[in-house]
């Protein structure tokens, strides 16, 4: 089996998606290993399932800014997951916008996770804005990672229905069903450059 890809994980919640791409990991149907998973909330959820997976985890401090990292703070991510000798990077639940160097850093090669179909419902509370809107079906989406908000080209997109009777909880836990597939998926396509990218359009390559 060829080396395996170092992936890094940014994070501010619960870590559900970091946990199934350790488990695609250990299973061997993702051929990546996490090197390292970061946080921007001291007490986020993702560090403490990061420990009970034996991934090295820490918190680095965000800054001043609620949406955006500063661009000292930006510089120690860099760091640390350069440090980690990590080669792609995935935004598992990181709720801030990466900027410039970041990007540059990483380019093309940091991939992100949002619980809608994109291009509707970018932004926070994806489930939410859903529900409200009074669509039948919702879903999730990884795509790469651009200067805008939800707005790299799309890799991956799964459906998902939405229920009279659902509440903000029972829709958004089905969508993450949906997402812990997804994720892994996306990655290993990513990490085995099956991927070819020309502008909006990322197209899966044949198989070899
Ligand atoms: C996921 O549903 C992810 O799609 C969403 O945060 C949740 C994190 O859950 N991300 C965004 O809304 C980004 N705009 P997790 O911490 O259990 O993986």
């Amino acid at each position: 089996m060829s080396k395996k890809v170092r992936v890094g994980v940014l994070g501010s919640g619960k870590g559900s998606n970091m946990v199934a791409l350790a488990k695609a990991c250990e299973a061997g149907t993702l051929n990546a290993e996490i090197a390292l998973v970061v946080s921007d909330v001291e007490e986020a959820g993702i560090l403490e399932r990061a420990e009970s997976f034996g991934i090295a985890n820490q918190y680095l401090v965000p800054g001043p800014f609620k949406t955006k990292l500063d661009e000292v703070c930006e510089q120690a991510y860099i760091e640390a997951f350069q440090k980690a000798e990590v080669d792609w990077i995935v935004l598992a639940g990181f709720m801030r916008i990466l900027k410039g160097q970041f990007l540059k850093a990483y380019s093309n090669r940091v991939i992100n996770i949002h619980p809608s179909l994109l291009p509707s419902f970018p932004g926070l509370e994806a489930w939410k804005q859903a529900l409200d809107y009074g669509v039948k079906f919702t879903g999730c989406t990884v795509h790469f990672v651009d200067q805008g908000i939800d707005t790299g080209s799309i890799i991956l997109q799964e459906t998902v229905p939405v229920m009279d009777d659902d509440t903000p909880q029972t829709l958004h836990a089905r969508i993450q069903e949906a997402e812990h597939r997804l994720c892994p998926a996306a990655l290993e396509l990513a990490v085995r450059g099956r991927l070819s990218v020309q502008g909006r359009h990322c197209h899966r390559l044949p198989d070899s």
